[in-house]
């Protein structure tokens, strides 16, 4: 560990690894030891933490040695900025980057730092060269930080890294369950009410929460694309027939996204047979159909709930009322009337949840997704660990 208002984050880190039976032993710099006491990780972890280069109670006086040696991976969280300028050019005046710099264990760096200094081409030029020389960056998140400013430079959640070190995605081992596409809503045996949905943003998420290691179950409307790979797949028409299938999926779900366009309203009655042209107006009568994502976010227990928001004016206000009143975990908002979102192969997204808000640049779907599903997986352990803690 070394110095950072992250550092209380490091003592969930060191209790979930001792959980998953590994030896854990903590490295503090001066700075560090500032943060949190190291008697905290030494009850975490069950030994001595060491803080001291010169260990008089290391065998033959080489505490670095010795833990280089022992460690099978070294995991630095948090990583300071200051510390990775000092790994990028090989100084050792302490415990912690001597003990690096001895290592020929996998190292991983867990930056957290104010979003400037993250950004700041000293500390990327610092992060490109120690990747450059093998060590793993993990992360760091985007959105609140601890100095009050938002953006890139917030440390991973433990459940996340642990993850990360485990070589699985950020997903891994988490249920999600997408819906996607239109739905259609018969008017008489040949005729529908449907929409332009494509499907495509609901597929390009589904491909993307496999990426990252969940097991994906999507539920689509009528489209014409091909299953992503390792994706299980249930096709329905109507939207009662969807919220079937959700509800049936809801005992196996850990993230609900809701991208499908799901019909507001159905006929009220679906003729038996063809309606012929014969009266010069016809009126249709419609009913609404049920909120899928409302009857999902109100269901106990309930997974975390990600809804879609298409929007022609108003986007951020409609966008943040619907994350209210659905009770969602968070809400991606696009404006349908600039040649983006539905029908089209690109889009760009603003993402809000309770406190936080992130926009996420015109690219094409595939991109996008990726994107959103890590702000996603973010949140999502965010939320579960402070629900548990
Ligand atoms: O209220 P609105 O239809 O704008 O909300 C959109 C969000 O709600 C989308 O995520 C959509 O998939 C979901 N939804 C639903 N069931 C409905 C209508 C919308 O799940 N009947």
């Amino acid at each position: 560990m070394t110095g950072g208002i992250a550092a209380y984050k490091a003592c969930e880190l060191t209790r979930l690894l001792v959980k998953e039976g590994h030896e854990v032993r903590v490295v503090m710099t001066d700075a560090a030891t500032r943060f949190i006491a190291p008697l905290t990780f030494q009850a975490l972890s069950g030994r001595l933490v060491h803080t001291a280069w010169l260990d008089a109670t290391a065998e033959a006086g080489m505490g670095h040695i010795e833990l280089a040696r022992w460690a099978d991976a070294v995991v630095v969280a948090p990583a300071s900025a200051d510390f990775m300028a000092k790994l990028a050019h090989g100084l050792a005046d302490d415990l912690l980057s001597t003990l690096c710099l001895a290592t020929s264990a996998p190292l991983y760096l867990a930056p957290a730092m104010n979003r400037l200094m993250w950004q700041h081409p000293a500390t990327q030029a610092n992060g490109a060269v120690l990747q450059s020389r093998g060590a793993m960056l993990l992360g760091p998140a985007e959105g609140e930080q601890a100095c009050g400013e938002t953006g890139a430079g917030r440390m991973l959640e433990p459940a996340e890294i642990i993850a990360l070190l485990h070589g699985k995605g950020l997903l891994y081992g988490v249920r999600v369950t997408l819906t996607a596409g239109p739905t259609r809503e018969p008017i008489d045996p040949v005729r529908v009410l449907s929409n332009r949905s494509s499907g495509r943003m609901g597929f390009a998420l589904a491909a993307a929460a496999r990426e990252a290691g969940a097991e994906v179950r999507l539920i689509t409307g009528p489209v014409a694309l091909p299953t992503p790979s390792g994706v299980v797949r249930s096709d329905v028409e109507t939207a009662e027939q969807m919220h079937k299938a959700v509800l049936e999926a809801l005992p196996h779900t850990d993230i609900f996204i809701a991208a499908a366009a799901v019909a507001d309203y159905r006929p009220a009655q679906a003729a038996s047979h063809k309606i012929k042209k014969h009266a010069a107006a016809l009126s249709l009568e419609l009913e609404r159909t049920p909120d899928i994502l409302a009857a999902v976010a109100t269901a106990s227990p309930r997974p975390f709930c990600v809804g879609f928001a298409a929007e022609t004016e108003d986007l951020l206000s409609n966008a943040r009322t619907k994350l209210k009143n659905k009770r969602l975990d968070m809400i991606a908002a696009n404006r349908v009337d600039q040649g983006l979102g539905i029908e089209q192969p690109d889009n760009a997204l603003e993402v809000l949840w309770s406190g936080g808000q992130r926009s996420l640049q015109r690219a094409p779907k595939e991109r996008l997704a990726r994107e959103l599903i890590v702000l996603i997986g973010e949140r999502y352990f965010q939320t579960r660990d402070t629900r548990t803690s």
